[in-house]
């Protein structure tokens, strides 16, 4: 263990403050830790990470006293509330077991975990533990994914029949030769890095329902020839694996309401934008489209419907303050405050259409999602 010398921590209402530990100092970490300090009521007293220079600094300059090099050390304090996860795939498992088995909450980045059977055990743990797991699908809490959310609760589009949801990059993968290309570490390359983000959005809008099989085809003719990588400030974690998932996936899911969504991800591909996120929604009687280019925050909703008798396109202005991962997590509070259970079955059933998207491409033939239900 490499404690430091207690430092005062950030001010708070002690009696009301929930006490914190963040794991992983990078792009993760950083903002869980941000997004924790600037919210009232929640104090980070533990941080924990590999990078030496980097602990340091961001404990002297956030004032945080406790600092380790690994999360055992850091998740043995029997003083924690909540344990906020930032690392590596693989690492979310144990982490967040050990963390629910020694009765803390758990703010798990995405994906729940490298494969649906272990994020069950993470489930099951919350559960059987009664302890808060909720999962940082902090782009589902963008202004304009709320708003088009307000905009469907009156069905003024019909029945969604079809739905398309991508997340494509043109030269986006993220550190070559890092943990994010190596297949046991990360799981999968940008279906489970992106695409479960754009999925999450997707059955969010589509009111939630349970994706029952999956048609899909993964390739990797990019990452695998050394092109498209972003290798410059992506990943704080350094390390040389191979180039071991796909770089682009997309599959046709069958939805238990008897509509379908097309998702498609890809960290490389020779296509428009450096980084596009769509999510579009074709009704009985109109159409929705989310299109996101290059992190865009204006002007990225567009609604189709017949204005007498004329077919017309309306662009409504909404505007998208930074902050989303600030949003999941102060919601994450507001449930432990509030007594709530959530245990994070959500985020399992998006694993779950995750690990059959793999199975189809791997097996070549559409493949049933486990616990989906036609
Ligand atoms: N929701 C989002 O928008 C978003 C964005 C980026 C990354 N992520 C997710 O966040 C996670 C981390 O991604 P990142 O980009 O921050 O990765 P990163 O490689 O930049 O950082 C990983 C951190 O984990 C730490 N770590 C590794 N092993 C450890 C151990 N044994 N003990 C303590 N710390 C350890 C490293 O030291 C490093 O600080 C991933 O699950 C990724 O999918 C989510």
């Amino acid at each position: 263990m490499s404690e430091a010398t207690a430092r005062p921590t950030q001010s708070g209402t002690p009696e009301a403050d929930l006490r914190i530990g963040v794991i992983g100092l990078g792009f993760a970490g950083t903002t869980h830790l941000d997004a924790f300090t600037s919210l009232p009521g929640a104090t980070v007293v533990a941080l924990a990470g590999k990078e030496e220079a980097r602990l340091a600094e961001l404990g002297e300059s956030r004032g945080v006293p406790n600092l380790y090099a690994d999360w055992e050390d850091l998740v043995a304090r029997d003083d924690l509330d909540i344990i906020s996860i930032g690392v590596p795939n693989d690492l979310h498992h144990p982490i967040a077991m050990a963390a629910l088995t020694s009765g803390k909450h758990v703010f798990c980045e995405k994906p729940l975990a490298v494969t649906a059977a272990l994020a069950e055990e993470m489930v099951d743990a919350a559960k059987t533990n009664d302890r808060v797991l909720e999962v940082a699908y902090n782009h589902r809490r963008r202004a304009d994914v709320q708003y088009l959310r307000r905009y469907l609760d009156d069905s003024p589009i019909g029945t969604v029949y079809h739905a398309r949801a991508s997340w494509l990059r043109r030269t986006g993968i993220p550190g070559l030769g890092s943990w994010f290309t190596n297949k046991a570490m990360a799981g999968g390359g940008p279906l489970i890095d992106l695409g479960s983000h754009v999925l999450d959005i997707a059955l969010f809008l589509l009111d939630e329902p349970t994706v029952t099989s999956v048609s899909a085809v993964a390739y990797n003719h990019l990452g695998s020839a050394g092109r498209g990588g972003r290798s410059a400030g992506v990943s704080v974690q350094g390390g040389l694996s191979p180039f071991e998932v796909e770089d682009f996936a997309s599959a046709l899911l069958r939805l238990d309401n008897g509509s379908s969504l097309q998702l498609e991800a890809s960290w490389a591909s020779y296509s428009k934008a450096y980084e596009d996120i769509e999510v579009e929604l074709l009704g009985s009687v109109g159409g929705a489209r989310l299109a996101i280019a290059d992190y865009a925050t204006s002007g990225t909703v567009t609604l189709y419907t017949d204005v007498a008798g004329a077919p017309s396109i309306i662009r409504p202005d909404v505007p998208v303050p930074a902050g989303h991962h600030r949003s999941v997590i102060a919601e994450f509070l507001q449930t432990i405050r509030s007594g709530e259970h959530a245990y994070g079955e959500y985020a399992l059933h998006r694993s779950r259409v995750v690990d059959a998207v793999y199975r189809s491409a791997v097996e070549g033939r559409e493949v049933a999602v486990e616990g989906g239900h036609a």
